[in-house]
């Protein structure tokens, strides 16, 4: 029997509850399942730590023993192969998805022929989720409920609030 090792890449800022779907269906298929959250380049744009996304993900999976969640910089196929994995995760929400996923699951097995990518589509309810557009409605105070999971609702909230006033300078630390 083969040990399928697979990694759910990105951003994850912050996590949605389309992600928690991935990743508690890829939970059921694979032997092991690495959320692996990529280091953004630019990381003054991001509204969350790698450590903060991190230890978010790490509570909203504790119940589920075959998930770990990790951290990377630089390739993803490089980490792949330092990881012994057999194949990428990723979501495909709409039609829309599919030209970048395709561009970047063929580059990657240009790149590294021995990791495959593996597509999903996360519950029907989540088809029209992202961590972008989480951000946004956050921004504009637009309800969070049912987007991302209860707890992080004000945390999500709290962090946008602060961007918006150290952005306008009334509340540099
Ligand atoms: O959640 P996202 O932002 O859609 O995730 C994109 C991610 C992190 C999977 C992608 O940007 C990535 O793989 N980054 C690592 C760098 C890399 O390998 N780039 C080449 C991709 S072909």
């Amino acid at each position: 029997m083969k040990n399928i090792i697979v990694i759910y890449p990105g951003s994850f800022d912050p996590v949605t509850n389309g992600h928690l779907d991935l990743i508690h269906r890829g939970s059921r298929l694979f032997d092991k399942l690495i959320v692996a959250i990529a280091q953004n380049p630019d990381k003054s744009e991001s509204l969350f730590s790698m450590a903060e996304r991190k230890e978010m993900l790490d509570a909203m999976t504790a119940e589920l023993d075959n998930v770990y969640v990790d951290t990377f910089e630089g390739l993803l196929v490089n980490y792949c192969i330092q990881k012994n994995a057999n194949a990428v995760l990723r979501g495909i929400r709409a039609i829309s998805d599919y030209e970048f996923e395709l561009q970047m699951a063929l580059m990657n097995r240009k790149m590294e022929p021995r990791v495959e990518t593996i597509f999903m589509m996360p519950a029907e309810q989540y088809s029209y989720l992202s961590s972008r557009i989480v951000r946004e409605i956050a921004k504009l105070g637009g309800p969070l409920q049912g987007l991302v999971p209860e707890t992080l609702e004000r945390r999500v909230r709290e962090r946008v609030a602060r961007r918006r006033i150290s952005a306008t300078g009334k509340h540099l630390l």
